[in-house]
């Protein structure tokens, strides 16, 4: 981070989240860059990070959006998302969720089970209306990725299974007021192996014949997000859109008027986001020395829910003695910790901290437990 941003960051209150504008602008342009190599439609997963000015810029971008509740709906198509370009996933949608992306005319409906086509339906009759859909089918492969975010194993919640599609078409067949447009898939998140990718496309190429044999051509196949970001190497860091496209490009078997695509979400803002704090104190124990920050798991769980890995710089003092520091936060919690036995340069109360790569699934999860104030988030120009 340059010298002048650490000066201005000094004069303001901690902790809060800093957005990089301009690395997410490269990111944005090399996503798009690479998916309409193929003619691939991007739909941005605004539940990563729904902050306006980023929303803002992703749609100016020309990007559709992917959302998971009404409200995302909302705030997606108020921040200049087109409601035609929007999709809209989730296992429980409520009745009054459905009604309002109904009344906006979204892209399409992301369906995970038959009762959900069935309640849409009746929703859309009762407004004269028709509802795209897509059906979620949880195509069973494994992401390789944390437990707790996968999503596309049979064992999950996520998606139809394949024994219940039968019954799902003729649900569809006495549902008049559905158009089935897609086949949806999303198999988890934070994926670096990309193998799993080329794995869910055998397995949509198998699904696909499924339909076929049934004299169904959808026109949309989504194939859901998840690619990974590097938490180790977050400095100017930008995915591998290319490999990740050409997999897709390769390997998926597409019938004629096909469309595909994407739903990416920590692929686009994780790096272009960082956490910054202040260390309150310093606590030397007998085995361990403490930095006390003034940000905890109110602000960035991640690391805490999933002991997840984020890069640590202390912004304030980069020479001087190497010292192990855990890196806690300041909540009633023992799991409140960032990084344990992170070495540093000697550490003092006021100096800034960075918490690197969280653009993605950061400030969104940021809760109001012990009432902390999280200050307003500043953005590079
Ligand atoms: N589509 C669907 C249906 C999803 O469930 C998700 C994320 C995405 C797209 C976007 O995935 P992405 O490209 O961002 O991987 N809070 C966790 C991540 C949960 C992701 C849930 N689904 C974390 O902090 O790692």
């Amino acid at each position: 981070m340059n010298k002048e941003l650490i000066h201005q960051f000094e004069s303001l209150p901690t902790p809060f989240y800093f957005y990089d504008m301009d690395f997410l602008t490269k990111t944005l342009d090399a996503a798009k860059g690479e998916a309409e190599k193929y003619g691939f439609h991007l739909h941005y997963a605004v539940k990563a990070n729904f902050n306006a000015p980023i929303l803002n810029l992703i749609a100016d971008k020309g990007f559709g959006a992917d959302c998971v509740s009404g409200r995302e709906v909302e705030v997606a198509v108020e921040n200049g998302f087109k409601p035609s370009e929007v999709v809209f996933a989730g296992v429980g949608k409520s009745d009054s969720e459905i009604n309002s992306a109904l009344d906006l005319n979204i892209f399409c409906f992301n369906c995970e089970s038959i009762m959900e086509i069935e309640v849409i339906n009746e929703l859309a009759k009762a407004k004269g209306k028709t509802a795209q859909i897509a059906l979620r089918i949880n195509p069973n492969v494994n992401a390789n990725t944390h437990k707790y975010i996968t999503t596309g194993l049979s064992e999950n919640k996520f998606g139809i299974n394949m024994w219940e599609l039968d019954d799902v078409l003729s649900t569809l067949q006495k549902s008049e007021n559905i158009e089935l447009i897609g086949l949806h898939f999303h198999i988890g998140s934070q994926i670096t192996d990309l193998t799993s990718f080329k794995n869910l496309t055998s397995k949509i190429n198998k699904i696909q014949e499924w339909f076929y044999s049934r004299q169904i051509i959808v026109k949309v196949i989504n194939a859901g997000g998840g690619l990974g970001i590097d938490y180790h190497n977050p400095n100017g860091q930008i995915p591998d859109f290319a490999e990740y496209f050409r997999i897709f490009n390769e390997f998926l078997e597409l019938r004629s008027g096909q469309e595909v695509h994407f739903e990416l979400g920590r692929s686009l803002v994780g790096q272009c986001g960082s956490l910054i704090s202040r260390v309150l104190y310093i606590k030397n124990g007998l085995k361990k020395n403490f930095a006390i920050l003034d940000a905890g798991m109110t602000e960035l769980i991640r690391p805490m829910l999933y002991n997840a890995h984020h890069e640590i710089e202390n912004l304030s003092s980069t020479s001087g003695e190497r010292i192990k520091y855990d890196i806690v936060g300041p909540i009633c919690e023992s799991t409140d910790c960032f990084a344990k036995d992170l070495e540093l340069s000697e550490t003092k109360r006021g100096d800034l901290f960075q918490i690197k790569s969280a653009g993605g699934y950061g400030e969104v999860m940021a809760s109001d437990y012990n009432l902390k104030t999280l200050h307003p988030a500043q953005y590079s120009k």
